[in-house]
């Protein structure tokens, strides 16, 4: 499936949809794109974006749902340093459930895997004491419906925790650096020795999305394609905070996370992409990588108890259901 360009926004339906094709077509190398594994450093940044979704310090969940797991970066990491004592991971798409089963068979955790979407969770009332997920709500037409789901299916007392959402002011600021590394492209090839990735001046990257370019249908390929619909929301702290409110939420916190971590890593990913992928010396993904945590390391100590959430890339939101 083709879907056309979408000059106009896509219905409910069609988001849902394509946003299974979407991660159904990423399954197989999701992990490897993203950096995901499931070692002493997978535990450690998952453990620490919930602690810091939740205010610092650690928690035990003895059952957690995540909403939207993926391959199961959160759920298995978090499995694996004790913080949920028994899962559900949940997603609309069956391919990233099929890699997460497999990944958690590997590591021989018990995991229960179910398909579904958000605003339409198969379980009863007061089922977990935590609800969790990391960069799935921006995929959510429906926002509202998800929400109250998430608020129905907590216990009272229970705790919501949502990481790695895109900050719509962060996002911006992290155009500029995607910017910046188109213009830096050819020199950077150059000094690398790599060639131009086939149709690259056609291929409209992360840096162009958002500023006026459509992409030429021709010339991209299907998951390149449904890019344009699957990402339905950029949101500011006070989103966040409404929508969790809205659903009858309370002691809620939204904070935010990643700036220099996160233009480094954007600017790498834009020169990448300028470039055939298998081309590139294995050095530079090691430096890239070092880069990339380094970074996030300083914006931790430094900026992150300084600056508003607002500006980082990546906003993180929790709430507790009363009771
Ligand atoms: C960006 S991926 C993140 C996956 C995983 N949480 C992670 O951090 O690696 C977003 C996930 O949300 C799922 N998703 C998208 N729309 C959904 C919906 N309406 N209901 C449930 N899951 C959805 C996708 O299939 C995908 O696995």
């Amino acid at each position: 499936m083709i879907p056309r360009l979408m000059t106009a926004p896509a219905s409910i339906d069609e988001v849902k949809r394509v946003n299974v094709r979407y991660h159904d077509l990423a399954a197989a190398a999701y992990d490897l794109k993203w950096g995901i594994g499931y070692g002493q450093l997978g535990r450690r940044q998952v453990a620490g974006k919930l602690s810091r979704a939740l205010g610092g310090g650690s928690s035990r969940f003895e059952r957690g749902l995540e909403v939207g797991a993926g391959t199961g970066y959160f759920t298995l990491n978090l499995l694996r340093a004790g913080v949920i004592g028994e899962a559900v991971a949940t997603d609309i798409s069956p391919g990233m459930l099929s890699t997460l089963e497999a990944s958690a068979e590997e590591l021989g955790l018990e995991v229960e895997a179910v398909r579904a979407e958000a605003g339409e969770l198969p379980f009863p009332d007061a089922s977990f004491d935590l609800v969790f997920g990391h960069a799935v709500l921006h995929h959510l037409p429906n926002l509202g419906e998800a929400f109250a789901e998430f608020a129905r299916v907590l216990c009272p007392g229970g705790t919501l925790a949502f990481c790695g959402e895109p900050s719509r002011y962060g996002d911006r600021l992290a155009a500029l650096p995607k910017r910046a590394a188109l213009l830096a492209a050819p020199a950077w090839r150059r000094l690398l020795g790599a060639p131009p990735r086939r149709h690259q001046e056609e291929l409209v990257s992360d840096g162009a999305k958002g500023h006026g370019r459509l992409p030429h249908e021709l010339e991209l390929t299907e998951e390149q394609l449904l890019e344009w619909v699957v990402d339905v929301h950029a949101f500011s702290p006070g989103d966040l905070d409404r929508h969790a409110r809205g659903a009858g939420l309370e002691s809620v916190r939204v904070s935010g996370q990643e700036l220099t971590a996160s233009w480094f890593g954007w600017a790498n990913r834009t020169l990448e992409g300028t470039a055939e992928p298998e081309q590139l010396p294995g050095l530079w993904y090691h430096w890239a990588h070092r880069g990339y945590l380094t970074l996030q390391r300083l914006d931790r100590a430094l900026l992150e108890p300084r600056l508003p959430a607002a500006v980082f890339y990546n906003l993180l939101v929790s709430a507790r259901k009363p009771g």
